[in-house]
């Protein structure tokens, strides 16, 4: 017997109320980096927020937001992979009317909208050599000005940014200036893959059980005993959003009132990993590549007649997934260009909405940053 779904007044507001909140940190490791964050907080400081996709790099900035003196402003959140070039000029810094053919009204840009909050850059490695520049001298000068516009607009506000690359390796490529590095690395935060904190993933996998079960209205489930240990042998690539994926998905398909290993769907060890007396025993430290050649032979043994097509379908939809649907990371992943992604992509009818962004958008009931939602901002905290 299922609940009906709880309703509130402003579900927005409440779906994000109950994600800033939600803050589990129980490995030592995260618990070091909890005294961290409440050290650096405070603080006016730029921060720099390193970590693989899904490591909680966005729940974090909210929780610095939250423990600052900006606290009462607005927290706004731009992911700068998202936008063109071209149009990220106009998105961070605002532009007048008539600053370019189709600006018929001025418009704040990003800056402007998080004055006297937190300004969060999500993949600020992603942002054009061309912005670093612009986005350097408003932080040194702390004043914006509209395309288009003679007047600067004076800006206070918290500056976090987050990357998923090593900043460093893109400032020795020269894709990210040097001086623009140390000005956003002020405090750093680094967050370790789920992997690398092992004692979090049985806590995580329960407060997101939790949360779903709330969220669906379905009765009490608990985790068997071996669901708990599948989950804490698991590698983890796509780290705690994949880990939440899995769990939510288990609850939609488990019966009765407890998950067992086959409802997590987690990849099982490869019987050839194991049968080849070459092969590394599976799991940590198992090289990538030998494994790959194991699925292949794998593959090879079933009589599928395009294989070639299907598999190279499967490390675009892989790469794509793995990337949240973020072309350009896809494209840096793979070491293709966005164009050649962009064909693979349309050919395997990928191309209209990324499914990943509009899953996230519809669990979590925040409007995914698009060109056209011109911003996902969210006023207060809890
Ligand atoms: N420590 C944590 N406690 C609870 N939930 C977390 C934690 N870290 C991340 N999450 C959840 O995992 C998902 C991914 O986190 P997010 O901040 O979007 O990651 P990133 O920005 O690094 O890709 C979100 O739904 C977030 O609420
Ligand atoms: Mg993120």
């Amino acid at each position: 017997m299922s609940k009906p779904l709880l309703q509130f007044p402003n579900p927005h507001e409440h779906a994000l109320s109950i994600r800033a909140k939600a803050l589990v940190f129980e490995d030592p490791k995260s618990q070091e980096l909890l005294r961290r964050i409440d050290l650096v907080a405070p603080s006016r400081a730029n921060v720099l927020i390193i970590g693989e996709t899904g490591t909680g790099k966005e729940l974090v900035a909210r929780h610095v937001h939250a423990l600052s003196e900006y606290r009462d402003g607005p927290f706004v959140a731009v992911n700068c992979g998202a936008f063109s070039e071209t149009l990220v000029e106009s998105e961070l810094f605002g532009h007048d009317r008539g600053a370019f053919t189709g600006a018929v009204q001025s418009k704040p840009g990003w800056f402007e909208a998080a004055n006297g909050g937190t300004l969060f850059l999500d993949e600020i490695g992603d942002l054009p050599l061309t912005m670093q520049v612009k986005l350097l001298r408003v932080l040194q000068e702390r004043e914006v000005t509209r395309l288009g516009s003679r007047h600067a607009v004076p800006v206070d506000l918290r500056l976090v940014a987050a990357t998923n690359v090593r900043l460093e390796e893109a400032v020795a490529a020269g894709r990210f200036r040097e001086d623009l590095y140390y000005r956003l690395n002020v405090a750093t935060l680094t967050l370790l893959p789920l992997r690398d904190r092992p004692g979090d993933i049985l806590p995580l996998a329960r407060h997101f059980l939790n949360l779903y079960t709330r969220r669906l209205g379905t009765e009490r489930i608990a985790f068997s005993a071996a669901a708990e240990r599948a989950l804490e042998q698991h590698p983890w690539p796509g780290n705690i959003r994949q880990l939440e994926n899995v769990i939510h998905h288990a609850l939609l398909v488990c019966r009765g009132n407890s998950i067992q290993p086959a409802d997590l769907h987690l990849a099982a060890p490869r019987v050839t990993d194991v049968a080849s007396p070459m092969s590394p025993p599976a799991g940590a430290g198992r090289d990538p590549e030998a494994a790959l050649r194991a699925a292949l032979l794998d593959l090879f043994e079933t009589d599928a007649s395009d294989l070639y097509h299907r598999i190279e379908e499967a490390v675009v939809r892989t790469a794509f997934e793995y990337c949240h649907g973020n072309q350009l990371q896809t494209a840096r992943l793979l070491g293709i260009t966005r164009n050649v992604l962009r064909a693979r992509l349309q050919k395997i009818g990928e191309l209209q909405v990324s499914p990943s962004r509009l899953r996230v958008a519809d669990d979590e009931q925040i409007p995914s940053l698009s060109p056209d939602s011109h911003l996902s901002a969210s006023q207060g905290y809890a």
